[in-house]
């Protein structure tokens, strides 16, 4: 468990954005006007928005320095160039394809590579690389181990792929069937868990010998970096920096929402060696992205990233994040709430079968506990549970994933101490009067990623 004191933030604040209070009885109505979905609740009206890390960090002086001097250009763009060359620098790949965010990345590399009836291993797939291989009539298969779904034991690198499981699965498909294997780093949708350098190797071989390219959802690249160093033996003395170059020497590739560890508000990538590939995935951006150098970004959003993915690796930058983290989790836990353990690299996520026991699964705990948490505090936190993941299965009846999982995501260098305690503190109060919270019935959805645009009620 991290020590309770925080590392002093390593920046300081030039610009500030007021925050907005609301009463409870407000709350209550915008709640109700949202069909008690906190995606469809005005931001202003949220006093600490934990909703996502992606895309909400706090850019530096450097990078908006950055965005004055972007190249808009069409093509060309001097921009471009300097953003792959910051790619190139930690990733190690020869070509850089920007897109304009991380689904993005997704949707043009398996709506290039992917066909009808094929299988994706990962370690647990996030929603959105869930949702692109299914709209193609793939199927995305996770293959985490089984640490990846005990909430309690205190293990280094619960986001480890069980190996095991991925050499049976490829026995058993055919690797024509398998276009490609991912490793999500940090598993988000699995507790934020990192994944070891030692797993990344075992992954890469089982590839190699199949021949299947290996390609890292790498949107938290740098705090996994951190874990390896701070976790796994014979890394404490490297850079953070040099341990994600080793980490990309294992893979084919990655995709990136830059939304995360390259600290900007929009961007992504795709980086790959193959230039074939490359060239496929090239044709199908300019059809839905835009052009080569520049991908569905501006010139300035590129210049942002090169300079963001700089300042991510810096080692004081690194250890305060994950520690400001870990601190939210300690208050937590000190006050009985149910957590993931460890406490992960981007959030901390509440377990929301065990925070509302009286609440069964098809009542949605955790989605309750997002709007209890809403109306109680305006904090507002993320479902990772039933809603995002259940599926019905061939029977009609719904399957529920392993985890039913709320999610505090912090967004990276956004908010100071006294936000988290005020979110601790809501949480605690909660926590003693959570026979109070009631369960959920959904009234309108979406056939993909429902959770973005349902409508609930309470029951
Ligand atoms: C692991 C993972 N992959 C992919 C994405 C998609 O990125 P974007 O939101 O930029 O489309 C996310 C976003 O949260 C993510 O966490």
């Amino acid at each position: 468990m991290a020590p309770r004191t925080m590392p002093v933030e390593p920046y300081r604040i030039k610009v500030v954005e007021a925050i907005h209070k609301t009463t409870r009885r407000e709350r209550e109505s915008i709640l109700r006007r949202a069909g008690y979905n906190v995606f469809n609740i005005l931001a202003e009206k949220v006093t600490i928005d934990l909703l996502t890390d992606s895309g909400t960090s706090a850019m530096s002086d450097n990078q908006w320095a950055g965005m004055m001097v972007g190249d808009e250009s069409y093509a060309g763009a001097r921009s471009f160039y300097t953003m792959e060359r910051s790619v190139r620098n930690i990733f190690g790949f020869k070509h850089v394809i920007p897109t304009h965010q991380g689904r993005a990345a997704e949707r043009v590399l398996f709506g290039t590579i992917l066909k009808k009836g094929d299988f994706v291993p990962n370690n647990i797939h996030f929603d959105t690389t869930r949702g692109n291989i299914e709209f193609i009539g793939a199927e995305a298969v996770d293959l985490a181990g089984r640490a990846a779904y005990d909430c309690r034991s205190i293990l280094p690198f619960k986001g480890d792929m069980d190996t095991g499981k991925l050499e049976e699965f490829i026995r058993d498909k055919g690797r024509n069937k398998i276009p490609l294997v991912m490793l999500t780093i940090t598993n988000n949708s699995g507790g934020g868990q990192p994944v070891s350098l030692a797993n990344i190797r075992r992954v890469s071989r089982i590839c190699r010998a199949h021949k299947i390219p290996f390609f890292f959802d790498a949107c938290r690249f740098a705090e996994n970096a951190y874990f390896i160093k701070h976790r796994e033996k014979g890394y404490s003395r490297k850079s953070a920096l040099a341990i994600a170059r080793k980490v990309f020497s294992y893979a084919d590739g990655a995709t990136m929402s830059a939304k995360k560890d390259a600290l900007v508000n929009i961007g992504g990538f795709i980086t790959l060696n193959d230039d074939a590939l490359a060239e496929r995935l090239k044709n199908l951006l300019i059809i839905s992205e835009g052009f080569p150098t520049y991908g569905g970004l501006a010139g300035r959003d590129l210049e942002a990233i090169a300079r963001g993915l700089e300042e991510v690796l810096d080692e004081d930058y690194l250890e305060h994040r994950i520690r400001q983290v870990a601190y939210l989790g300690d208050l937590l836990d000190e006050a009985g709430v149910p957590i993931f353990k460890p406490v992960g690299g981007h959030a901390v996520y509440l377990l929301a079968d065990e925070f509302l026991p009286h609440i069964p699964r098809h009542r949605y705990p955790g989605w309750a506990l997002t709007v209890a948490l809403y109306r109680e505090s305006g904090v507002r936190a993320v479902e990772i549970g039933g809603v995002m993941f259940g599926r019905k299965g061939e029977d009609g009846k719904e399957r529920f994933p392993e985890l039913e999982l709320v999610r505090l995501a912090i967004p990276r260098r956004l908010y100071t101490v006294s936000h988290l305690n005020y979110v601790a503190e809501a949480l605690a109060h909660l926590y003693k009067n959570r026979n109070k919270v009631r369960g959920m019935k959904i009234v309108h959805q979406a056939p993909q990623l429902r959770h973005f645009t349902v409508r609930m009620k309470e029951v």
